[in-house]
């Protein structure tokens, strides 16, 4: 890597998530220096909502830096830049001296369900369409503005500034008040064209222009650290602090799919299949999301399951109630079924399904049984039935577009070799892993090595800090099985939609 500066250097990179705030060190060559992680909850004090402090946010960031540090163990003078990536979606309200009015509205809350057909309205299908390009959903930002404009009119009265999650710590770091178009775009309150906040938008959920923040690039330096933050954290006063990404942004960048048509599938809790493009891939029908980058000049188009190593987690504590099966014990015994699970076949929708359903009400089952299934089975179904709802988002995404013929695959699901190539045959694509862990907080980390001039460019950066794994390719013989599964997978839904 051509490196700016000749001293070993490095930055830090900031994710704040759901469970948890993250931080990793990287050095000026690409290495993983030290790691820090401080959890917390989400409180629900009513049916349906879901907040946290943004105040825990900052204490567990503290606690996250600090950890990091120890571990990498070079002096704070080493570090020369600080990046942010964070929970998409969610909204932290700011009064006139910056402090937040009230806790912050997640990602996760429902509490504006009803609120967003009635703003979807307003708007219009065909204008949500062509200005946001993305359904509203309950716990996007422009929903809880609604809510909070017509339950909360006078915390809305007092605001200052609504923020993204991150941009909550940037402003902690630096005392700024900014956004970027990756966390900008997922609020709903954007132009997925124009990269602007778009007043159409903003009128519709009641929201004043003048308490978006400004918006610049992801790589930008938008402050610098301030004295009583940088005591807190330990670092020098004055560090560069670049405006940072969204997770899912944040996550590609720290996989390296940087270039319009690569893709990446994550199989976490819920699982993503995202294809990144040098325009916006909008499905009329919105049932994919399309967010900005954060690399300027592309967006990413995303079908999102709700169902993927949550729906293995149920199996495995329905199956083995006392836990007596570990993960790897589960998985061996599916690896001796054949394709297709002899007949059987799982639909996955525990916890009702995004893409391309929509429908929260849907539900799971087992479809196919007979005495001759055993628990292996059940297992190996359960395996498939994910794959097959990816299939289902891969499928949707097409309609926008080509899509590649290789994924670099991420996750902890994507931790089983089995899973793996059950997955390559079910999609028909070859699946690579990413090496390591943190890879958003890692996004975020390559930001700021590009803000504070540590690294010469994204590309550079990219190849000097992001490590593949091995490939798998589809079996011809299972993806023919599984080509004539998926149709019968996709007859399911209709047919089992009514019974409740
Ligand atoms: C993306 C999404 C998640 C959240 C939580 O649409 O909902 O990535 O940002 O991390």
């Amino acid at each position: 890597m051509r490196l700016i500066r000749q001293r070993t250097e490095a930055v830090l990179g900031i994710d704040v998530g759901t469970q948890s705030t993250k931080c990793v060190v990287l050095s000026d060559n690409g290495d993983l220096l030290g790691i820090g992680q401080h959890g917390y909850g989400v409180q629900k004090p009513r049916p349906n909502w879901a907040e946290q402090s943004p105040d825990e946010w900052w204490n567990a960031a503290i606690s996250a830096v600090r950890d990091a540090m120890r571990q990498a163990n070079i002096p704070p003078t080493r570090i020369c830049g600080i990046g942010l990536a964070g929970q998409m979606h969610g909204l932290v309200v700011v009064d006139h001296n910056l402090l937040p009015l009230r806790p912050a509205i997640i990602w996760l809350d429902r509490r504006s369900a009803n609120l967003c057909d009635t703003v979807l309205e307003r708007v219009g299908h065909d204008t949500a369409v062509q200005i946001a390009g993305n359904r509203l959903s309950p716990g996007f930002a422009a929903a809880s503005l609604a809510w909070l404009n017509e339950v909360e009119p006078d915390t809305l009265a007092q605001a200052r500034a609504v923020l993204q999650p991150k941009d909550y710590l940037v402003l902690r770091l630096t005392g700024e008040l900014c956004s970027e178009p990756s966390d900008a775009s997922a609020t709903w309150l954007f132009d997925i064209h124009q990269r602007v906040w778009s007043p159409v938008l903003a009128e519709a959920c009641g929201v004043p222009l003048d308490i978006l923040p400004p918006v610049t690039e992801s790589a930008d330096v938008v402050g610098h650290l301030r004295t009583e933050a940088a005591d807190a954290l330990g670092l020098r006063e004055g560090l560069p602090v670049v405006a940072g990404a969204a997770d899912q942004a944040a996550l590609l960048l720290g996989a390296g799919v940087i270039d319009s048509g690569r893709g990446s599938l994550t199989l976490g809790t819920g699982g993503q299949i995202t294809i990144v493009s040098n325009r916006p891939r909008i499905d009329p029908e919105l049932r994919l999301n399309t967010f900005f980058h954060a690399v300027p000049g592309l967006w990413y188009t995303m079908g999102a399951i709700l169902n993927g190593g949550i729906a293995l987690r149920w199996w495995r504590q329905a199956a083995s109630p006392d836990d007596n099966h570990s993960y790897p014990e589960l998985l061996a015994t599916a690896e001796h079924v054949p394709a297709g699970s002899d007949g059987l076949i799982f639909l996955p929708y525990l916890e009702g399904e995004r893409t391309p359903h929509m429908d929260p009400q849907a539900s799971g089952a087992f479809v196919g049984l007979t005495l001759h299934h055993t628990q292996a089975h059940l297992t190996r179904a359960v395996l498939e039935g994910v794959a097959f709802a990816f299939r289902d988002c891969l499928l949707t995404l097409q309609e926008t577009g080509p899509v590649p013929d290789h994924f670099l695959i991420g996750g902890g699901g994507s931790q089983s070799g089995l899973w793996r190539r059950i997955l390559a045959s079910v999609l028909g694509v070859s699946l690579q892993t990413v090496e390591g862990s943190e890879h958003t907080a890692m996004g975020a980390a390559l930001l700021a090595g590009l803000g504070a001039n540590l690294f010469y460019d994204l590309p550079q950066a990219v190849a000097h800090a992001v490590h593949y794994g091995p490939t798998v390719t589809p079996d011809p013989a299972e993806q023919a099985i599984y080509g004539e599964r998926h149709a019968q997978f996709q007859a399911l839904y209709p047919a089992l939609r009514n019974i409740r």
